[in-house]
């Protein structure tokens, strides 16, 4: 059995232990020969490098493991790229969320303004990764999940349109779970979905278990009197944030009680909501910064430490292994059904064939097949087009270094409420943003 050599790109994330954790339990699906680690901050991946590298030799010490700061090191002699960079750490995702607030507009991580100053930070730099991998591993596939999943994936597809490059979200994944465990199935894989929609923005329509049997009755049901809350806790989204915005599902699905929502959908319905509920001295990022990555870094300091990982609190992502189902899927054409942000080429039959929207598709070894979805409802619709007129500004803006399309994408942007706001915000964010954004004019 061939054995895989594979880059994760953003090696110094919080997510990358939980990952590796994720893809030594999962060898027996798909066994590896090389784990390598890439980053452009050598100190940040150099601690989580450092309790991964002990780790590695403790659980799977037939697995080669490098780090590096090194383009060519990183990306030569590989199968797989799997990228998750937050280009300009959690010190700009707390801009992206406290800027929006002053004006108060909602300010979160991917949608409105946070995510458009995130996407004009993120197009560069994913570009130029991809760009490294088919220059030493041209045979290579690109699994990319950095945020702002929307704009990058747009950004790839204008940009680098024959590049193999697959744009994944791991909202629907959690989301079904909770689903599988609101009516009593073990696992989300018991369901097969029809779900149509752009990144952080889409809705189920059709989710049925192997058999054929309906289960939207049951879901909705659960979906309209407590959102995506149940017994079973998320692991990944445990906070109470994060439950408060499951509970929120439930206002969301009021407006269309024949359907379920994606949860991001509530910064769009509700942003009155919203804003009322932050605290503008304290966003998710000061949470994470408190939590997530505070416990992963000490924890491979401890392991540094200790130079052992034995009774380690870092966990396995275990929510992560769609990245493996989709590693596989290629490797083996093993043809899993599974949603990807694509292209539309009229899966959505009246919707723009050029958007990339998220919709299942059957992936093999040539890459995603999209499955149609057919005609959406006018609500949808609406609602979509306006904001996939937003990512496309937004990197037209970047391509064309134009402050103008900038100006119109924030305005467009359903959750600024004027073309006022939206300047003020955008001079704002520029300026928060000198280093990381193309000069614009
Ligand atoms: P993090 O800041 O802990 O890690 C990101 C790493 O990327 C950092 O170590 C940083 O130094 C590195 N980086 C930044 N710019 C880089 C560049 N140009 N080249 C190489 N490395 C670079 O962030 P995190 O919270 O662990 O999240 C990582 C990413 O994964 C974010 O984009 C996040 O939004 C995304 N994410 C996506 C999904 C999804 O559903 N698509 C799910 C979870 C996380
Ligand atoms: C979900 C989304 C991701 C996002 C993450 C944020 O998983 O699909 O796109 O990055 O939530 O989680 P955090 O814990 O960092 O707020
Ligand atoms: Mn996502």
């Amino acid at each position: 059995m061939k054995q895989f050599s594979i880059t994760i790109a953003g090696g110094g994330s919080t997510f990358t232990p939980g990952i590796i954790l994720m893809l030594l339990e999962n060898l027996d699906r798909f066994p590896i020969k090389e784990i390598k680690l890439y980053d452009n901050d050598e100190e940040r991946q150099g601690t989580v490098a450092g309790g991964c590298r002990i780790l590695l030799k403790e659980r799977a010490p037939q697995i080669k493991f490098v780090e590096t700061i090194d383009p060519e090191e990183a990306f030569s002699n590989i199968d797989f790229v799997m990228a998750h960079i937050r280009v300009g750490k959690y010190a700009m995702r707390e801009k992206d969320e406290k800027i929006p607030l002053k004006y108060g507009v909602v300010g979160q991580e991917t949608c409105g303004p946070g995510g458009i100053a995130y996407g004009m930070r993120s197009i560069g730099p994913v570009i130029e990764l991809v760009d490294y991998m088919e220059k030493y591993s041209p045979d290579a596939w690109f699994l990319n999940y950095s945020n702002p999943a929307a704009i990058v994936a747009e950004a790839t597809r204008l940009l680098r349109p024959n590049s193999k490059i697959l744009n994944i979200c791991d909202m629907p994944i959690g989301i079904e779970e909770l689903m599988a465990a609101s009516i009593g199935l073990s696992s989300r894989k018991e369901m097969e979905v029809k779900y149509f929609g752009l990144n952080h923005f889409g809705w189920w329509f059709d989710i049925r278990d192997k058999e054929g049997n309906d289960l939207m009755p049951k879901i909705r049901e659960h979906v309209s009197k407590h959102g995506y809350v149940t017994v079973d806790e998320s692991k990944q989204h445990s906070d109470a944030s994060w439950n408060s915005t499951f509970a929120k599902a439930k206002d969301v699905q009021a407006l269309d009680p024949t359907t379920v929502p994606n949860t991001y959908l509530k910064y769009y319905f509700y942003p009155d909501y919203v804003v009322e509920q932050s605290n503008p001295d304290y966003t998710r990022a000061n949470e994470v910064m408190d939590g997530r990555e505070k416990l992963v870094f000490s924890e491979c300091q401890k392991i540094i430490d200790n130079q052992t990982a034995e009774g380690t609190e870092l966990e396995i992502d275990e929510h992560a292994s769609y990245i493996v189902d989709l590693a596989r899927a290629i490797a083996y054409n093993s043809k899993e059904r599974m949603l990807l942000i694509v292209e539309n080429n009229g899966a959505i039959s009246n919707f723009e064939p050029t958007a990339m929207v998220e919709v299942p598709c059957i992936v093999g070894s040539q890459g995603p097949e999209p499955l149609v979805m057919g005609e959406i409802p006018r609500f949808q619709k609406g609602l979509m087009e306006q904001q996939v007129a937003v990512e496309k500004l937004v990197v037209e803006a970047w391509a064309e270094k134009s402050y103008q399309k900038l100006w119109q994408a924030l305005t467009l942007s359903k959750i600024v409420p004027s073309a006022k706001v939206a300047k003020d915000l955008l001079d704002d964010l520029y300026e928060a943003n000198k280093v990381y954004w193309p000069e614009l004019s």
